[in-house]
């Protein structure tokens, strides 16, 4: 099966939702959060919202979500349908949002996960990016280090 990314759109909203809801390793955002990513005003942040669709289809296969910061991309959040996981589709979603930083000009992407979160690290490892230091107890339910990772384009 072939998968695309593209920009995501207000109408994918509930779709997004049901697939993070489906991920327990995932940041959670309510509703208004979600809908809020296409409602830019002067005082939000630039965000990329992106989701992967299957050639034909119109079931989302998975999404991300980014956070520009003059002059690097934060990784918010990236889920993949557990049904088609590791067919690349994670890495295809940050391939696009790597693409946007450097259009950007930006000097980095950085993220931070949860450090029992291993099929998330691979991937990021996977793609180039380099653990650059940890946050003590950083997440809660349970309590767990963050991973802190970054990967320069300069
Ligand atoms: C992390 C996640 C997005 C990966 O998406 P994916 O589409 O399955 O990843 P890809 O198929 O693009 O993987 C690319 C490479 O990353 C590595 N990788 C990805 N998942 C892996 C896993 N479970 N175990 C080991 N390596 C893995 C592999 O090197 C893989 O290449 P390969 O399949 O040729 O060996 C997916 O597992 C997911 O949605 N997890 C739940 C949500 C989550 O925790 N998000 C991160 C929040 S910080």
């Amino acid at each position: 099966m072939a998968y695309f990314v593209r920009k995501a759109t207000l109408e994918d909203v509930a779709e997004m939702i049901r697939l993070e809801r489906q991920c327990p390793t995932t940041a959670h955002w309510t509703e208004q959060q979600y809908a809020n990513l296409f409602a830019a005003s002067a005082e939000s942040p630039v965000r990329l919202a992106l989701v992967g669709e299957e050639e034909g289809g119109s079931v989302l296969a998975g999404f991300l979500v980014a956070r520009y910061l003059p002059a690097e991309w934060e990784l918010e959040n990236i889920v993949v349908a557990p049904a088609v996981r590791r067919m690349g589709i994670g890495r295809q979603l940050i391939d696009s949002l790597l693409v946007q930083a450097r259009q950007t000009n930006s000097t980095a992407v950085f993220l931070e996960v949860r450090e029992s979160n291993s099929a998330a690290r691979r991937l990021y490892e996977y793609v180039g990016f380099m653990e650059t230091g940890r946050r003590k107890a950083y997440y809660s339910h349970p309590s767990e280090d963050a991973v802190l990772y970054s990967k320069t384009l300069v």
